[in-house]
């Protein structure tokens, strides 16, 4: 059944589209944090971040079906579901952050901060940060470093590396000195952008730099590289397509850890549950700027189903109270895992925040070498025991557990088990 699903994949779709997992999973069927596979097993998800307030939530769902039963039109009319949406998202951002245009994707949203920067700054450069995934526009691709892009990096970008305070290479060495290291990096690839004439539009920085491996920067990281990109003139964009709507726990946004107020905050994944929402929200300035010199419109953006399934998201997650439930929950799987890590000498520290975290898993116990083959064979091990997640990192070896956000306690001895059984097999 499943092999000839694939084949049909194949002949269709393709044979490049990524599929996870040796043995692909056929699923037909989800349900708040459960997943159902077409061979009926039931997987506790603990990786996908878009169904934030669960599978199928009922109340998304009444949403979604009493809007698109009522009125569905794209934002030429004027409709008060749209304009109550961006009033209750607009109030959960700092003053100032008062601005939001809708989207479809976190493609799209980045790719619209980016022209409204570049328009801003009259110039072209761009800093991205080593390792990193922004989304799939031509733009987009040209910013990439951590996915394969046949275009490669265009002459105005530069990469800047991302420290992490947990590599070996690191270890001993004060956090001050790191930092400047880094932030040395950061005025290297600022001067190199204005002698090549580009100048500096944007930096995108994605505050818990998940597809770079979950890195721990310095402290002061973030915010000296925003310092220094506004003293070469340019704007700052915080990419919260995954670590916003609490996914980090205590904030809402993964941009105020680090106290970095942005110029641009892109979002999307979780906005809409898994309808297609997204948004770039910025200032009244930078809006009405880039308002009055295009007519910009996107057909499907914020249309009033959209902003229905958003708002009901929202609501949910105040009702709920899925962001302190994050935080709290977030502890104490840290603190199971730094008893497993502490008990593997082949693996690094806890790392992450709330709830996407993960863990480094290396060759032996000096933790140089990264092992990206043992590394899958723990999440094998993990989807054998019923939960599925992923690895990230530059070498594929940092584990990625990032569950919805209706996760709960009763959940948690199926996750830690699932883990540190696979771990226990894996390093055998
Ligand atoms: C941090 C980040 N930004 C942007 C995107 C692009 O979002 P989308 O796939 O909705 O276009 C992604 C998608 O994986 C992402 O992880």
């Amino acid at each position: 059944m499943t092999a000839s699903l694939l084949d049909r994949r194949f002949a269709t779709i393709g044979r490049h589209s990524p599929l996870f997992y040796d043995e692909p999973v056929e699923l037909v069927s989800a349900r708040d944090v459960w997943l159902t596979a077409a061979d009926g097993t039931r997987y506790l998800d603990a990786y996908n971040n878009v169904p934030h307030v669960g599978h199928a939530h009922p109340r998304v769902v009444e949403a979604l079906r009493a809007q698109a039963a009522t009125l569905n039109i794209h934002t030429r009319y004027l409709n008060d579901r749209v304009v109550a949406y961006a009033e209750d998202l607009l109030s959960r951002f700092e003053d100032g952050l008062d601005r939001v245009l809708f989207t479809n994707s976190g493609s799209e949203a980045n790719e619209l901060a980016f022209r409204m920067a570049a328009q801003h700054t009259g110039a072209r450069g761009v800093l991205v940060t080593d390792w990193s995934y922004h989304g799939n526009t031509r733009f987009l691709a040209g910013i990439t470093t951590g996915l394969r892009t046949f275009e490669g990096l265009d002459p105005h970008v530069r990469a800047i590396p991302v420290p992490d305070l947990d590599d070996v290479a690191h270890a001993g060495r004060a956090e001050d000195e790191v930092l400047a290291e880094a932030l040395a990096a950061v005025d290297r690839a600022i001067d190199e952008l204005v002698a090549a004439g580009h100048g500096v539009s944007a930096v995108i920085l994605e505050t818990i730099f998940s597809t770079e491996g979950l890195r721990r920067v310095p402290s002061g990281f973030v915010t000296g590289i925003a310092q220094r990109v506004r003293a070469a003139g340019g704007l700052v964009i915080a990419d919260e397509v995954q670590t916003g709507l609490g996914r980090t726990g205590r904030h809402l946004w993964g941009y105020q850890r680090h106290g970095l107020l942005p110029d641009f905050v892109t979002l999307g994944k979780p906005m809409g549950n898994g309808h297609p929402l997204a948004a770039v929200v910025t200032t009244e300035a930078l809006l009405e700027e880039f308002g009055s010199r295009n007519e910009f419109f996107n057909t499907f953006a914020g249309n009033p189903v959209s902003s229905a399934v958003g708002h009901e998201v929202l609501r949910i997650m105040d009702d709920e109270g899925l962001v302190e439930r994050a935080a709290r929950l977030g502890d104490v799987i840290r603190a199971e895992f730094d008893a497993l890590t502490a008990r593997h000498d082949r693996l690094g520290p806890t790392k992450g925040d709330g709830l996407f975290f993960g863990f480094s898993v290396f060759t032996d116990e000096t933790r140089a070498t990264p092992d990206p083959a043992a590394t899958k064979r723990i999440v094998e091990g993990v989807k054998s025991r019923g939960v599925l997640l992923s690895r990230i990192g530059p070498d594929g070896n940092v584990m990625k557990i990032r569950p919805p956000l209706a996760i709960r306690d009763e959940h948690l001895p199926m996750l830690l088990e699932a883990i540190a059984a696979s771990v226990d097999d894996a390093l055998r």
